[in-house]
């Protein structure tokens, strides 16, 4: 026989006069004395208040009631009355209670840790991750989990009716290079050799494509070994799609689909047209490949007004390689940008390379003043104009070459608009960057690396000059433009993905590009290169980070919080304790000699 007849969740008042039991933990308990209980009785539906009352029931069950704590597992039975007391209008069974007329305790609870019923007295996340079990009782992570459930069952869904096949791909592989370093497993059978965890399934979904699936989804786990952030794990999920016989607008088109479907099915928000930034564009705007443009505070280039003065500053960066100046208007900045807020974010820059934050204010009267104004002068109307400043305005200015002036401004940019409160939080900026080049000169390393993954095809229209380009010849190979694109709300990546590359020729000088030797190349991706060259179709997709997903439609910006069991910022599961020592004897079977040793305790003074 079942347990309960109802959950906490779905009584109302018109079910008045039904007998009903009810099942869960005791989320409250509140006792008005002369013999009134009431106790909050909570499942993974909602809550329902129960009443014990001295006139309706036996003195015992009053005195088992009266023994109740939070947490304790209990059966109730009793009638459904209208709420004799106030409604409670946040709770959907608030217009009713139970009259209880017998109780059974399932489970008896310990002391508890916390309670999760009391979310305004919550411990510290470490705790919270400690017992999770515990934590996972809350509502609120209760709906997190609900929301992620459906984003899944969207995407299943969307991507069912659109054709693609669901299929695995294998946890233990080799190496597939997505920039991160691997997780590693050590195989007995093979001594000496070792697995790697995928970062993402990035090879064999296009061997799917060469295997003629068509299209391919799986929402898998990805590994990359990582130190965690708040919008990263090292364990994470992946909605990962391949396609066939696809360009670039296909793809993307297909994905919008996909998102615009999520957000209204799972949220109820209508997501209109995404807008498509070149990653130059998104650069010299917003100096950063993922844009959050719910807030102005643009980037503008004055380096040829800047060389029209005699600012040391200025004349430094412009002498350099691709060396800038760049602006950005604050509006209302000359009060609400204290003298100390200037220190910080001088120190704020320097940690993305820049040496300084030089200051502009515009006075009440519209002229420009403080510190580096007189070297100003010369072009402060065509500054003013071109800022479009106001009375009361500041500006904040970056000089230096390029890629570390955009750096800086772009992550200044982002502080500023949080000190000083400029994000529209009810908005979505939803944007396709693309364009992005295919590769980046590595100066420490001194060579090139990939942008997105080396499988990333050139853009169609730059094959010919990508297949002419002299490996020495830098300038020539950072002009190429790559067929990837990525997907950005509100500042946070939530997928990216490209066209591959599916002729054995381009992959080829891709890899000799990376510096890899061909022997290098034949030893780590043979098996790519050869089902190149049997009949590989043209193919492109995308993965999404599920967990960025779900963060956004519930509105956290832990990470930790969407995942059932995270790990914390230490990589650790605080409730298994993993990772954890192992026997020596399963080492030895696997031929593994760990070169670790635990650090010497500190030398303890005698007397
Ligand atoms: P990429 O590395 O851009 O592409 O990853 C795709 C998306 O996965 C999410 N993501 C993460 N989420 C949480 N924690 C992490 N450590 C993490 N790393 C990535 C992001 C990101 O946009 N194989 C390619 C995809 C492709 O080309 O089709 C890939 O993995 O939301």
């Amino acid at each position: 026989m079942a347990l309960r007849t109802h959950t906490c969740g779905e009584l109302r008042a018109d079910n008045a006069g039904q007998i009903v039991t009810l099942t869960g933990w005791v989320n409250a308990y509140r006792d008005h004395g002369h013999g009134l209980v009431f106790i909050d009785l909570r499942d993974r539906y909602g809550l329902t208040q129960l009443v014990f009352d001295r006139e309706d029931v036996s003195p015992e069950l009053l005195d088992v009631a009266a023994k109740l704590r939070n947490e304790d597992v209990i059966a109730a039975t009793g009638v459904i009355r209208v709420r004799e007391g106030a409604p409670n209008p946040k709770l959907s069974t608030g217009k009713m209670e139970v009259l209880v007329s017998q109780i059974q305790m399932l489970a008896k609870t310990d002391n508890p840790p916390f309670i999760p019923g009391d979310e305004e007295n919550l411990p510290a996340e470490e705790t919270r991750l400690r017992h999770r079990y515990m934590d996972l009782r809350r509502p609120e992570m209760q709906r997190i989990l609900a929301v992620r459930h459906r984003a899944t069952k969207i995407a299943r869904d969307y991507f069912d009716e659109q054709g693609f096949l669901e299929i695995e791909t294998p946890i233990l592989t080799r190496s597939t290079p997505e920039g991160a370093r691997d997780f590693l497993v050590p195989s007995r059978h093979q001594p000496g050799q070792w697995y790697a965890l995928p970062q993402s399934p990035q090879l064999f979904k296009q061997l799917l494509m060469v295997s003629g699936c068509d299209r391919y989804l799986q929402i898998c786990r990805c590994f990359r070994d990582e130190d965690p952030r708040a919008d990263r794990q090292a364990e994470f999920t992946q909605i990962d799609c391949e396609m066939s016989f696809v360009d670039r607008t296909l793809v993307m088109e297909m994905m919008e689909g996909f998102v615009k479907r999520l957000w209204q099915e799972a949220i109820g928000v209508d997501v209109p047209k995404i807008d498509v930034l070149s990653y130059q564009e998104s650069m010299d705007r917003y100096g950063i490949d993922r844009p959050d443009r719910r807030f102005g505070l643009e980037l503008v280039d004055v380096s040829d007004l800047a060389a029209r003065t005699e600012f040391k500053v200025f004349g430094d960066a412009l002498a350099k390689r691709k060396g800038v100046v760049k602006a950005i208007r604050v509006p209302g900045g000359a009060k609400k940008i204290t003298r100390k807020m200037v220190d910080k974010y001088t120190e704020f820059v320097r940690l993305f390379g820049a040496g300084g934050v030089p200051v502009v204010k515009c006075n009440d009267k519209g002229e420009l003043e403080t510190g580096i104004s007189r070297f100003i002068e010369p072009i402060a109307d065509e500054l003013i104009a071109r800022l479009g400043l106001e009375p009361g305005d500041s500006v904040l200015f970056g000089a230096d070459a390029y890629s570390t002036c955009t750096k800086a401004l772009g992550e200044l940019r982002l502080k500023v608009g949080k000190d000083l409160e400029l994000i529209d939080e009810s908005k979505w900026d939803f944007v396709w960057v693309i364009d992005f080049p295919m590769f980046e000169y590595d100066e420490e390393g001194g060579r090139f690396q990939a942008v997105h993954h080396p499988f990333t095809a050139p853009s169609a229209d730059q094959l010919e000059a990508f297949l002419a380009a002299d490996p020495g010849d830098r300038d020539a190979i950072e002009a190429i433009v790559s067929d990837g694109y990525d997907i950005v709300v509100n500042g946070s990546e939530i997928g990216g993905g490209s066209v591959r590359i599916h002729q054995q020729a381009v992959q080829q000088k891709v890899f000799t590009l990376l510096g890899m030797s061909q022997e290098e190349a034949t030893d780590k991706f043979s098996f790519l290169l050869e089902a190149l060259r049997f009949g590989a179709p043209p193919h492109g997709g995308i993965a999404f980070g599920l967990d960025r997903l779900v963060m956004h439609l519930v509105g956290t910006d832990n990470i930790r919080d969407v995942i059932a069991f995270p790990k914390s910022l230490t990589g650790m599961d605080l409730m298994t304790q993993a990772p954890g020592a192992v026997d020596d004897a399963q080492l030895e079977e696997l031929r593994v000699k760990s070169t670790w040793s635990p650090p010497l305790p500190d030398p303890v003074e005698t007397a």
